[in-house]
């Protein structure tokens, strides 16, 4: 399949995977890669230039597909080393970065000097709009249902696919709730030009977290997802579990009063035991609705095999009903 994403990433297939904390390495990223989409690392996961400029070295021992790495913009009171990593990736020799979090404007002079096409992460039409303003090359527009944070707005891929096609005109790609073909071809028919995808990915064989990740993912639903942190306006979308329950109480009890600090114990630092250990209790992790579509563990390559060959079917089925 051809479309604006493919031609300008250089990929086969349409389909990318978004940076995922402690879930993009090397190993995710040149799987889905190697599969003939676009595989990313996860910047801020490597911590400092050094360790990223080693994960793009490993991947490209593993592919010699082009693959990207993602930067989100956290705010934070220490800020990472951007301008170091923004080094790693290009010394690197890496052509796509995704960016994601706040307005990256500051991140793309020597990015787009260096000739990296940048597709920024926003989650309304407004900040979808502001990165092209700003020089970005393409826009995943991430939907309410999304892994991760979803923003304050709250608006599902129904509505905000078709919105950001009708103002946009750099492509996008749709992101949050994409699991298969149809969720191909539906992001298609609403204007864009391809689809990512976080959650579906984690369950892959190659992902490199615990099984017990997986298996969390499998076992869950569509209802099993929980927004937090909304009174800090840094709302995220996680999978259920009794820290996230515990944390949801304090949410209640404490209201507008409450503060990071209050529950730092959830959510700091909590990733390395939760994707490398497998102590699914630990804290909050990132997850979307769209778990409640995953229901096996494919390889990335059957996984995206499997979609492109469902949308193929899918589009002939739709031709074949248009000329009846
Ligand atoms: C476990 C997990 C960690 C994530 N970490 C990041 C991250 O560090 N930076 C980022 O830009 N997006 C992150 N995301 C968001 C994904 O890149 C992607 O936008 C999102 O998962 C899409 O929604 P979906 O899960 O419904 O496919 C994360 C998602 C998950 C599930």
């Amino acid at each position: 399949m051809k479309t604006a994403i493919t031609e300008m990433f250089g990929i086969e297939h349409p389909i990318i995977q978004g940076g995922m904390h402690y879930v993009g390495f090397a190993e995710m990223a040149a799987a889905v890669s190697n599969a003939g989409g676009l595989g990313i690392i996860t910047g801020l996961t490597q911590g400092t230039p050094e360790k990223l400029a080693n994960e793009i070295a490993r991947c490209k021992d593993m592919t010699d597909k082009p693959f990207g790495v993602n930067l989100t913009i956290l705010p934070t009171l220490t800020p990472p080393d951007y301008p170091g990593l923004v080094k790693a990736i290009i010394d690197g020799g890496v052509k796509v970065v995704e960016t994601a979090g706040r307005n990256p404007i500051d991140l793309l002079p020597p990015l787009k000097d260096a000739g990296i096409k940048v597709i920024h992460k926003c989650t309304s039409v407004r900040h979808a709009l502001k990165a092209q303003e700003i020089g970005c090359d393409a826009v995943s527009v991430d939907g309410f249902e999304c892994g991760g944070h979803p923003g304050e707005d709250d608006v599902p891929n129904f509505i905000l696919l078709p919105r950001a096609a009708d103002e946009l005109e750099i492509p996008f790609v749709s992101s949050g709730g994409m699991a298969d073909g149809r969720s191909l071809v539906a992001s298609l028919a609403m204007g864009a030009q391809g689809m990512n995808m976080g959650t579906r990915f984690i369950a892959t064989k190659e992902a490199p977290v615990h099984d017990n990740v997986k298996q969390a993912i499998l076992a869950a639903s569509e209802l099993d997802t929980r927004l937090i942190m909304r009174p800090l306006r840094n709302t995220e979308r996680v999978l259920t579990n009794p820290a996230v329950e515990r944390l949801i109480a304090k949410e209640k009890a404490l209201g507008d009063a409450i503060t990071f600090e209050d529950i730092v114990e959830e959510v700091a630092g909590v990733y390395p035991s939760i994707m490398i250990e497998g102590d699914m209790d630990k804290g909050a992790w990132s997850c979307g609705m769209v778990a409640g579509l995953i229901h096996d563990i494919p390889t990335c390559k059957e996984l995206i095999d499997r979609i492109m060959r469902q949308a193929e079917e899918i589009i002939a089925r739709m031709q074949a009903m248009a000329r009846a």
